[in-house]
């Protein structure tokens, strides 16, 4: 069993997408094994995106991420980390497939609805991030 890190970004928690984002997540097969609501702060964006730090769309990626409140999760599937970015569509969600959760609830490549882990590595960075051992149990 793979654990990947998830967030429901701030425009799909906004728009109420989060209960059909969830519903997808378990018909998938998905265990959640941690989720919480949280309001992230500019800085704590900055050190989640901090692989991100060069890119010119940096500023206004965390500016985005601290904007509203999110859904950070924790999910657990075989293969979890590519069946999550599988189930999430192209980062842009006017290239991603139909079915895929980018293209029925983003809007643009900046909102695009849902963020997943894009190695094992990353997924090992992330989980802890916002994640203690206890709140995974
Ligand atoms: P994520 O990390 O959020 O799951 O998205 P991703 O792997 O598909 O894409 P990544 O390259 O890691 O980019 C992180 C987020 O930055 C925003 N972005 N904006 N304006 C732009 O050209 C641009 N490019 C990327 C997106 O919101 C993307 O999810
Ligand atoms: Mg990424």
């Amino acid at each position: 069993m793979q654990q990947t890190f998830a967030i429901i970004k701030p425009d799909a928690f906004a728009a109420g997408n989060a209960g059909k984002i969830m519903a997808r997540i378990y018909a998938e097969g998905f265990k959640v094994v941690g989720i919480k609501k949280l309001y992230m702060s500019k800085v704590e964006a900055e050190g989640f995106y901090y692989v991100h730090r060069e890119r010119p769309f940096f500023g206004e990626l965390t500016d985005f991420m601290s904007s509203a409140p999110c859904i950070v999760m924790v999910l657990e599937a075989e293969g979890a980390i590519k069946k999550w970015r599988d189930l999430m569509g192209a980062t842009n969600p006017s290239e991603a497939e139909q079915g895929t959760l980018r293209k029925e609830f983003g809007s643009s490549i900046g909102e695009n609805a849902t963020h997943g882990s894009d190695a094992p590595e990353t997924a090992a960075f992330e989980i802890p991030y916002f994640f203690s051992g206890l709140e995974l149990l």
